[in-house]
């Protein structure tokens, strides 16, 4: 999904998007909407519950194996007591992917015991993937298909239409996701989705998100930032303070001794992205 990075959401492509979407959701028996389990609130679509309706809906907290166990955990709890089907899973290994099918045979229970009343008990249900950029709607597809992707064809004057990929347990699978454009508008969730690469961190510049990302990480995961950069629990410092003794104790000086703060910043980026820091969550309940 390279070419899906840089989509600038303007209200043209927004309006498509959307027809797309309510085509597709004429196909399908649910909706399973992916987000990052890092910050499950700001890669939520803002329009994704007046697009899908009353079409039923799995929530699946993805990338859970960068994410705080213990936050997830809470997430969990708090989407199942809002009636929520919600599983978690990591995309990029596999783990906790089994739970799809039969998450979904749960949720859609009414609508299965209907068909089968009807004598259509080998019916497959139809699902599509729904999530913003990045949140890795590409990944889950290929772990669920297990390798044998469908193939789009490609002779001449055939029209390619939407393909359904088998997976286990009678689940198919719309093969092109439904991409939905993130909460940009809303200031701090923004800035959170920039944190985890999610969106150009161009809207910030570098150091004051890498100084936002600091003050938080001192105050919710001191020990990671001990461990890693030596910024001791207990210093009472924030953002671009913290920014400069990162730079130091990581010895980035410029000539003259003064912390290189730009490279301190490109540094803490890149590894919270690679996880070096530890599991870390952005939002709790
Ligand atoms: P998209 O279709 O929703 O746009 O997302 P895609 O699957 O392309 O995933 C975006 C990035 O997130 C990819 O990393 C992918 O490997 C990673 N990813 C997806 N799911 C998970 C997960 O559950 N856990 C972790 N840790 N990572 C996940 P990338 O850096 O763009 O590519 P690559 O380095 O993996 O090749």
């Amino acid at each position: 999904m390279e070419d899906m990075k840089d989509i600038q959401w303007f209200p043209g492509h927004m309006a498509k998007t959307r027809r797309q979407i309510a085509k597709s959701l004429s196909l399908v028996d649910a909706v399973a909407e992916l987000l990052d389990a890092r910050l499950p609130v700001s890669s939520r679509n803002p329009e994704l519950k007046q697009l899908t309706g009353r079409k039923p809906r799995l929530i699946i907290l993805n990338k859970a194996d960068m994410a705080d166990p213990n936050v997830t955990g809470q997430w969990v709890q708090y989407y199942k007591q809002q009636g929520f089907a919600v599983i978690t899973v990591d995309s990029k290994n596999g783990k906790g992917v089994k739970q799809f099918a039969p998450a979904l045979r749960e949720l859609l229970k009414p609508q299965l015991e209907k068909y089968a009343a009807k004598g259509m008990k080998g019916r497959p249900i139809r699902v599509m993937i729904l999530g913003i950029p990045n949140v890795g709607k590409s990944s889950l597809i290929n772990r669920l298909a297990g390798g044998k992707r469908a193939k789009a064809e490609d002779r001449a004057g055939v029209t390619r239409t939407q393909q359904w990929i088998k997976t286990t347990d009678g689940v198919e699978l719309l093969d092109t996701p439904g991409v939905l454009w993130p909460k940009l508008d809303d200031q701090d969730a923004a800035v959170r989705l920039a944190m985890t690469g999610a969106v150009r961190d161009d809207i910030l510049d570098k150091e004051a998100l890498a100084a936002r990302l600091l003050t938080y990480l001192h105050t919710g995961y001191p020990q990671a930032l001990s461990d890693r950069y030596k910024i001791a629990a207990d210093v009472e410092e924030e953002g671009f303070v913290l920014l400069e003794h990162m730079a130091r104790n990581r010895g980035m000086l410029l000539p003259g001794g003064v912390p290189n703060t730009e490279r301190a910043a490109i540094a803490l980026l890149d590894e919270f992205r690679a996880a070096k820091l530890g599991r870390i969550s952005l939002e709790k309940p």
